[in-house]
């Protein structure tokens, strides 16, 4: 098992993911007119949506908020050359991450859950992190996502706080913990 930079030679396993209601943190999963075009443009989707350089410069979004970019690599998590699912490294905190988001984000494939890949694929995060010379990383997990925390807790995480974040439209709480790397 390896995390991998992203690549086409992962399409049918991505596109299968996809299909099964692959999807990352809170984001619904794609429909199928979006997967159809995924597909259709699978190299396209890896370099212009996956492999995108970060852009400093904030930006409006349709819904009048402004974004701004925080560096990230993406890592696909692969196990018997099938992708298993996303693990994305934020290499710097800004404030809206220190906040909430922490410096890492994963998704594991519906049909691979409940087998220890996001626990083994974090502690194959953590390694990568280390290489960045990174000391420590926050991540964040709904209160309610249990397989969440426990893949934290497993990877050393020490639980900083439990913190309601307004917007969250459940009312739900978070759990913030931090892994020390050195
Ligand atoms: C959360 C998620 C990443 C967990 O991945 P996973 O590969 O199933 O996690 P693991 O197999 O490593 O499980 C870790 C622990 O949590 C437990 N667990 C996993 N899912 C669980 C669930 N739904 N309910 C209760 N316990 C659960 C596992 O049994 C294991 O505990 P154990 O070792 O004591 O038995 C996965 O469910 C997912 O991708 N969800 C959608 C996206 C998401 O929520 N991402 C995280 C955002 S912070």
């Amino acid at each position: 098992m390896e995390l991998v930079i992203p690549s086409t030679a992962y399409k049918d396993s991505y596109i299968e993911a996809l299909k099964d209601g692959f999807c990352l943190g809170s984001k619904p999963p794609k429909t199928p007119a979006e997967i159809q075009e995924i597909e259709a443009d699978f190299e396209g989707f890896v370099t212009k949506k996956i492999l995108k350089p970060y852009n400093p410069v904030p930006r409006l979004r349709e819904d009048g908020k402004y974004h701004q970019d925080s560096p990230q690599i993406s890592y696909w998590l692969i196990d018997n050359g099938n992708f298993i699912g996303v693990f994305n490294l934020r290499t710097q905190l800004n404030e809206f991450l220190m906040y909430i988001n922490g410096n890492v984000g994963y998704g594991i494939t519906p049909k691979y859950r409940r087998q220890g890949y996001a626990t083994r694929g974090l502690a194959l995060l953590k390694e990568k992190a280390k290489a960045l010379k990174m000391e420590k990383l926050l991540v964040a997990a709904k209160e309610s996502n249990i397989g969440s925390w426990k893949a934290i807790e497993k990877n050393g995480g020490v639980l900083e706080n439990i913190i309601y974040v307004p917007w969250d439209k459940d009312g739900e709480r978070y759990k913030r913990y931090w892994i020390t790397l050195v």
